[in-house]
């Protein structure tokens, strides 16, 4: 029984897959890398903009005509579960029933979309992609209801594992190897709050941080208004905790804030950037925008594009606007920004800010940078930097190293470099 997962949207659906994968593998079923090889394919999908979700409709028929099992999990799933099995799924499992996958991959199960999100293990060695680097999840879900976003309603309500199973995960996954780690959560500044007793995000890297052999702790995604002082402080004071912020903004306008129901104004978000960069000179700021909201005029435009100047992303995700069926967007706001009208701005924003990273990038000519190794490409090697910078250089350095490069070459994308020193060996 040959499965092969075909993953889309964030890293949080990645990490789904890989939950996904530990139990078939602990079960003795096979999964394999390759589509061509699989029996079964599992479409793990993303529901947030309607392309994603189409995608996923338009596999599943090919893969039918071919004879081939396929199961679909993920956001769509969640939502569309009557839909999939009416285009021919044989199994459709909801975003808190990983645990169903053996089960459903046997025959023995056809729909579950039901909650069991507790009893789901989330700890399992077994299933991961990489050797060096694991995400780790700390709190599923997501309680803000931003007026564009299906999310809620595929991953309901914000609930945050317990802190010492998180730090027993961490240390187990230290134990094998792993020296870096990533949080994932939809608000990962929402982590603890619906345990009531005190926990924070900022608590959980006070307890991991004990832990010897990892490197370097990442975390996304941060909600503005929920990211705290204490919590810029415990990273502007723990030196192996990521100086990147991933604090998408959506828009600079903030007549549309109000009714994307993100909970800040401009002024705010452009406050916390400064209080982030006065706690943490180095830090860097990534960010998400949703290009043509219902109403955005050229003024409002305008403003996204004066905070985009104004913070200087090391990294954007932009989007124009598509309604998700039963958000309140598209149930109250006409979607009535043109497509042209959202293509050209969407380009500019886009012109704009691969000026800027030009600009940024080019500051690292000739400096030396330390990165720690993530894979290979061709001839090269890539890693990045602790304000999540993309490095290539040339030459076969393994996963988990920690090297300097001086950086001989910039681009908007990536920066390209020499290797001049080997920092650490390889803990086998
Ligand atoms: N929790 C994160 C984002 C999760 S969804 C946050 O609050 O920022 C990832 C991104 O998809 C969002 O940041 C947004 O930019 C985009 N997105 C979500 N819904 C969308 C929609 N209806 N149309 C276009 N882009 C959307
Ligand atoms: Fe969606 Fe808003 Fe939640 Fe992010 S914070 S997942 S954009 S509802
Ligand atoms: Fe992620 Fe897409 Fe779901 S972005 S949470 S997989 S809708």
């Amino acid at each position: 029984m040959k499965v092969f997962f075909k993953t889309y949207g964030c890293q949080m659906n990645m990490r789904d897959t890989e939950i996904m994968k530990g139990y078939l593998l602990n079960a003795g079923i096979e999964v394999v890398d390759n589509m061509k090889d699989a029996e079964t394919v599992i479409l793990n999908t993303c529901a947030v903009r309607e392309k994603s979700a189409n995608k996923a409709y338009s596999l599943i028929g090919r893969l039918k005509k071919r004879g081939i099992r396929v199961g679909v999990t993920g956001c769509v799933a969640q939502i569309k579960a009557r839909e999939f099995k009416r285009r021919g799924a044989d199994f459709v499992l909801g975003t808190r029933a990983l645990n169903s996958i053996v089960e459903a991959v046997k025959g023995e199960k056809d729909v579950d979309v039901s909650d069991h999100i507790l009893e789901i293990d989330q700890s399992m060695l077994n299933g991961r992609d990489r050797a060096r680097h694991a995400w780790v999840n700390i709190i599923s879900g997501c309680d803000k209801f931003c007026t564009y976003c299906i999310v809620p309603y595929t991953r309901g309500r914000e609930i945050s594992r317990p802190i010492d199973e998180i730090v027993e995960e961490v240390r187990a996954l230290a134990k094998t190897g792993h020296n870096q780690i990533t949080f994932l959560g939809q608000n990962v500044d929402s982590y603890g709050k619906d345990l009531k007793d005190g926990t924070s995000l900022a608590e959980l890297f006070r307890r991991v941080y004990k832990i010897e052999g990892i490197e370097r702790f990442w975390f996304l995604t941060s909600y503005p208004s929920d990211l705290t002082d204490e919590l810029i402080e415990v990273v502007a004071s723990h030196e192996r905790i990521s100086r990147n912020f991933h604090l998408p903004p959506q828009s600079g306008s903030d007549r549309i804030l109000k009714l994307m129901n993100r909970r800040y104004t401009r002024q705010e978000y452009l406050d916390l950037v400064a209080r982030i960069r006065k706690a943490i000179p180095q830090a860097t700021i990534g960010g998400d925008i949703i290009v043509g909201f219902p109403g955005e005029t050229d003024e409002d435009f305008e403003q996204t594009l004066s905070l985009v100047k104004a913070v200087k992303f090391i990294r954007l995700n932009l989007a124009p606007y598509s309604p998700r069926p039963g958000t309140v967007a598209s149930k109250f706001y006409k979607d009535d920004v043109p497509f042209d009208v959202k293509k050209r701005r969407m380009a500019k924003l886009s012109a704009l800010q691969h000026k800027i990273m030009l600009e940024l990038n080019e500051k690292l000519l000739g400096t030396q940078v330390e990165i720690i190794v993530e894979g290979r490409s061709g001839t090269q090697s890539y890693g990045r930097t602790l304000d999540n910078r993309m490095v290539f250089f040339e030459g076969t350095i393994e996963d988990g190293e920690k090297v300097k490069v001086k950086i001989t070459r910039s681009t908007a994308g990536p920066l390209y470099g020499e290797i001049s020193k080997r920092v650490i060996g390889i803990a086998k």
